[in-house]
């Protein structure tokens, strides 16, 4: 979603804030802009479109700007446009604002500010925030921001440039997260630490309700309600080389590809074989609390939702807590029945959508145990949860999210293994998973070795518009994964359904047309997942299976098979989701489709 980087400093701040902006593209955006102060003016460039437009632009421009500020917009309110991108000015063009979130009484603001005679030049919501500083300035920029700030209803992430005060950036946030990038001589704020860190790994995270003053020597950081602050600097837990393809052609690849290592990561140092155990430092303080909850409701938005389903059957399974799974933007809006003797996790790979930030809110309101478990370190919701895990994945720039999914898995496997321990699980029982857990990247490796021939089938999948997944127990939610993952990247239509509840409905569409991917693993539920592809077949549909490594009975069935190794049913989604990721990525491929980043989708959604 909308992405901000500013810079103040020594150094030509046109082609820095370009690459900051390229940084931020895995976001999602559909224009971009910059203004910078040149000579005392502002000055500005937008474009709709990719960020190399802006830059094409940009090229021939001769400027000793030092200072400036970048954005790129992901359409709420208002068309991708020209017009509609950031940065907004002032009618005397003397200050610049860039904004993430949503102001929510914008309406209201507007219509006041027009009748006070202001004009507005697009039709976003972000517009009137820099006619309302412009109201309120009467010399001191810092004031009127806190004061413009203070009218207005919604979600912020702003960086403001002004010539009055041509050498200080200003910036403030609620809901819409910035960091502030501490360097020599030379200081940046961005949305995001990709942004910051080919320059400097030091930063401080701006907290809701803060506001910072920046200019080259160093950050002075307030409250909106002007009381000092004092802010540690942090150091990023990530360098360039995460941010690079290193040789894949996309992200997402690279990503698929980083999963032994990836969840590997996400066990160091918490699993315990010889025990049968798993140790999770972030949970040290609370599990007991945990593990006593009268429940646990686990939330999440999108593909960490699909990992939610698979946590909620190992939590029953090993822990014996009863688990609920929703949809975060449901949970927040259905005054839900929480209270004190139940625990909230929050599943969230960037720890800032949205829906799911306000579903712990509405938890911790409650009184409820708020837990987060999330990737990006020092996000929102891992700072805002009483307590959490990090996933360790590493940056996740693929806007289909593929190793986080794993590690999720991982991650909430460890959590199920530590819980049970702690009431019926015997150590022999915890032995077995724990042992099944650090097996399972060679077994991954072995599966991405089989990528051409996935290739091979996924040739024959660009003719088809739409595709069924089918999977049942922990392999349900692998299906509705496979499913996203095909129709967030190559754009055919796919729904996921647990495999048995096909014959009531999904049946009706199966033809020669319509290929349907099942996950007919040897577990428990192998015997029904078979006589659903004999129920396929019979009815002409072309069938790909996800099957166990020597299964000749699918081999004969089904029309095309990728076979994986073993492991206990309840970590086979880590293996299983493989194949489907493959497919997805192949198939977006051969269509020729952005893969990184697909159209109308962002990475981090921050709006409601
Ligand atoms: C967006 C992304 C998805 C992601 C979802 C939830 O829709 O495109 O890949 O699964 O948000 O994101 P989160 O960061 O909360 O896991």
């Amino acid at each position: 979603m909308c992405g901000i980087v500013g810079y103040v400093g020594d150094k030509p701040v046109l082609p820095l804030l370009i690459n900051g902006l390229k940084r931020l593209e895995y976001r999602g955006y559909d224009s971009a802009g910059v203004a910078v102060i040149d000579e005392g003016q502002l000055w500005y460039k937008k474009k709709q479109g990719k960020i190399s437009g802006l830059e094409l632009e940009i090229n021939g421009v001769d400027s000793k700007a030092s200072i400036g500020i970048a954005h790129t917009r992901w359409a709420t309110h208002g068309e991708p446009s020209e017009r509609n991108a950031h940065p907004h000015f002032d009618q005397d063009y003397k200050i610049a604002v860039v904004h993430n979130g949503i102001i929510e009484n914008y309406v209201q603001l507007r219509d006041s500010l027009l009748a006070d005679g202001y004009r507005f030049y697009s039709e976003t919501d972000s517009e009137i925030l820099v006619h309302l500083i412009a109201m309120c300035y009467d010399g001191d920029m810092a004031f009127a921001i806190r004061k413009a700030l203070q009218l207005v209803r919604g979600t912020f992430g702003i960086l403001v440039l002004s010539s009055y005060e041509p050498d200080k950036l200003f910036a403030a946030r609620r809901g819409s997260p910035l960091v502030i990038g501490i360097g020599d001589e030379e200081n940046l704020i961005a949305s995001d630490g990709s942004a910051l860190v080919e320059h400097t790994r030091d930063v401080i995270y701006l907290e809701d309700d803060e506001m910072a003053v920046v200019d080259k020597k160093g950050a002075k950081v307030r409250t909106l309600q002007d009381k000092t602050v004092f802010k540690a600097v942090e150091k990023l837990p990530f360098d360039l080389t995460h941010l690079q393809k290193g040789g894949y052609a996309h992200f997402m690849l690279k990503e698929i590809f980083e999963q032994p290592d990836t969840i590997w990561d996400s066990m160091r140092g918490r699993l315990l074989v010889e025990d049968g155990n798993a140790k999770l430092g972030g949970l040290q303080n609370c599990i007991e609390r945990m593990a006593h909850s009268s429940r646990l409701i686990i939330t999440a938005c999108g593909t960490s939702w699909h990992a939610a389903l698979i946590g909620e059957y190992l939590i029953e399974k090993y822990a014996n807590i009863p688990v609920e799974v929703e949809y975060a933007s449901e949970f927040r809006y259905r005054d839900p029945i929480v209270s004190r003797v139940d625990t909230v996790l929050a599943i969230t790979q960037s720890g800032e959508t949205a829906d799911t930030l306000a579903a712990v809110r509405e938890a911790k309101q409650k009184g409820a145990l708020a837990l987060g478990l999330c990737n990006v370190v020092g996000s929102t919701i891992a700072r805002e949860t009483h307590a959490g895990v990090y996933l360790h994945a590493g940056p996740e720039i693929g806007v289909a999210s593929t190793k986080a999914f794993t590690s999720q898995v991982i991650t909430l496997a460890l959590i199920a293994l530590a819980l049970g321990r702690m009431s019926h699980l015997s150590a022999e029982d915890g032995r077995e998973i724990a042992q099944a857990l650090k097996k399972l990247p060679d077994k991954m490796h072995s599966i991405l070795k089989q990528a051409n021939h996935i290739e091979s089938i996924a040739k024959k999948m660009v003719t088809h518009h739409h595709a069924l997944y089918l999977g049942r127990g922990f392999n349900y939610p692998v299906a509705l994964e496979g499913a996203l993952k095909m129709k967030e990247i190559s754009y055919i239509h796919a729904e996921g359904y647990p495999a048995a509840e096909m014959k009531h409905g999904p049946i009706a569409l199966i033809d020669a047309q319509m290929p349907v991917i099942f996950i007919a693993v040897k577990d428990a539920v192998y015997e029904k997942v078979i006589s659903n592809i004999e129920e396929v077949k019979a009815r002409g549909g072309w069938v790909i299976a996800v099957v166990s490594d020597g299964d000749d009975t699918c081999t004969s069935l089904c029309d095309e098979v990728i076979e994986i190794p073993h492991t206990i049913q309840s970590l086979m989604p880590v293996l299983t989701v493989i194949p489907l990721q493959l497919l997805a990525y192949y198939t977006a491929v051969i269509k020729g489709c952005d893969v990184d980043q697909p159209r109308n989708l962002a990475k981090s959604v921050t709006v409601e």
